[in-house]
């Protein structure tokens, strides 16, 4: 008989530089009024130098397993989301795999930018079911610090750093309900960095390695709350729901308008809405576990409570989990 996965433990880490607009005024043309109105955004953490994502993402494990009562051995799978790796291998996954004292289970990365954590939980849950394990690590973790152009206000001001886990165990009764994964790579050229160890390091016009985020707001922010509203209705339509059911919405934290108009197509209250991006920023990859792991442990997400997840990124990815905590 298939099994649910369920979600026992949560954890969630920051670097300890905090980055605020005021910082950013001093950076490029901008201020910390056009910031906070246009994206919701006051400060961001960064990692410091040297500071790795798999840094990051070691205390964040350990947090998401002391509150599941999981000691490393216990864990037979894990799947790390993240579009910053440390190196191009061994990925991130084996790299925190023994960082945790954990030997020989699979563990792999998933990449797929801001919805790697979707992406990567939906795995893990698909292996739960199938009975291939039992305890699995899953986790969203990012640098995008380190792939963003400082000298460029249209992106310079959104991203910050930071890593987010949970634990999943198997559950005769929902857990994870259901997931839902979209990629249209139509999209490849509104959002991207353009460098890799396949294409090479080519310098670009002003003899400059092009490693970093290149993205056309406007047309991405468009496509995000068409999507985001979208995958909503197929959500609760996949799971004969009405919008009155979802306790809580768990959005990706790119900016508080698209956040703002997910909770108008759910006709939810943002009281409901679990928001960090105030204090995070974008953290891709790390966002949407480090809100859940947020409304966890402030008391706000009860179990038993029906969350929406959801999150957007470049690919054009987007994906949701439905989950009754
Ligand atoms: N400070 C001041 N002015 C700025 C800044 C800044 N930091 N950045 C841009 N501007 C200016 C522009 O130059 C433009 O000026 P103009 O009218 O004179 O030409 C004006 O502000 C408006 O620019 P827009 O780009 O149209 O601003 P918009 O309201 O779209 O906000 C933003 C930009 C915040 C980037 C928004 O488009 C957005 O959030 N997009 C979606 C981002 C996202 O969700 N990405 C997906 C996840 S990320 C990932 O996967 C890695």
């Amino acid at each position: 008989m298939l099994k649910y996965s369920r979600i026992v433990g949560t954890g969630s880490h920051l670097p300890e530089k905090v980055l605020t607009n005021k910082d950013l005024e001093q950076m490029v043309e901008t201020s910390d009024e056009w910031i906070r109105e246009r994206t919701g955004i006051g400060e961001r953490r960064i990692a410091a130098k040297g500071e790795t994502t798999v840094d990051l993402a070691v205390p964040a494990a350990r947090r998401a397993m002391q509150a599941a009562g999981v000691d490393p051995d216990e864990i037979d799978l894990i799947v790390f989301g993240t579009t910053t790796p440390d190196q191009v291998f061994p990925n991130c996954g084996a790299l925190l795999q023994d960082r945790l004292g954990i030997r020989n289970c699979p563990a792999f990365s998933v990449e797929a930018a801001c919805s790697s954590f979707i992406y990567a939980l939906s795995v893990a849950d698909k292996f739960i079911k199938l009975g291939d394990a039992k305890c699995a690590l899953v986790i969203g973790a990012e640098t995008l610090s380190r792939i963003v152009d400082w000298s460029d206000r249209s992106t310079a001001i959104l991203f910050g750093d930071g890593a987010g886990a949970v634990v999943l165990k198997p559950a005769d009764e929902a857990g994870i309900i259901s997931t839902h994964l979209h990629t249209d790579g139509f999209y490849k050229d509104l959002l991207y960095c353009p460098v890799g160890p396949s294409k090479g390091f080519h310098p670009d016009e002003q003899g400059r390695i092009p490693a970093y985020i290149h993205m056309a707001g406007n047309e991405v922010f468009k496509i995000a709350v068409k999507s985001l509203g979208a995958i909503v209705d197929e959500t609760l339509a996949a799971n004969g729901l009405d919008k009155s059911a979802i306790d809580w919405l768990i959005p990706h934290q790119a900016n508080i308008r698209i956040i703002q108009a997910t909770a108008k197509k759910l006709e939810m209250s943002m009281d409901k809405v679990i928001v960090t991006v105030e204090q995070h920023g974008n953290t891709s990859a790390a966002s949407v576990p480090m809100a859940l792991d947020a409304g966890v442990r402030d008391g706000r997400v009860k179990r038993g409570d029906l969350i929406l997840l959801e999150a957007f990124g470049g690919g054009l990815t987007w994906g949701s989990a439905l989950i009754r905590y």
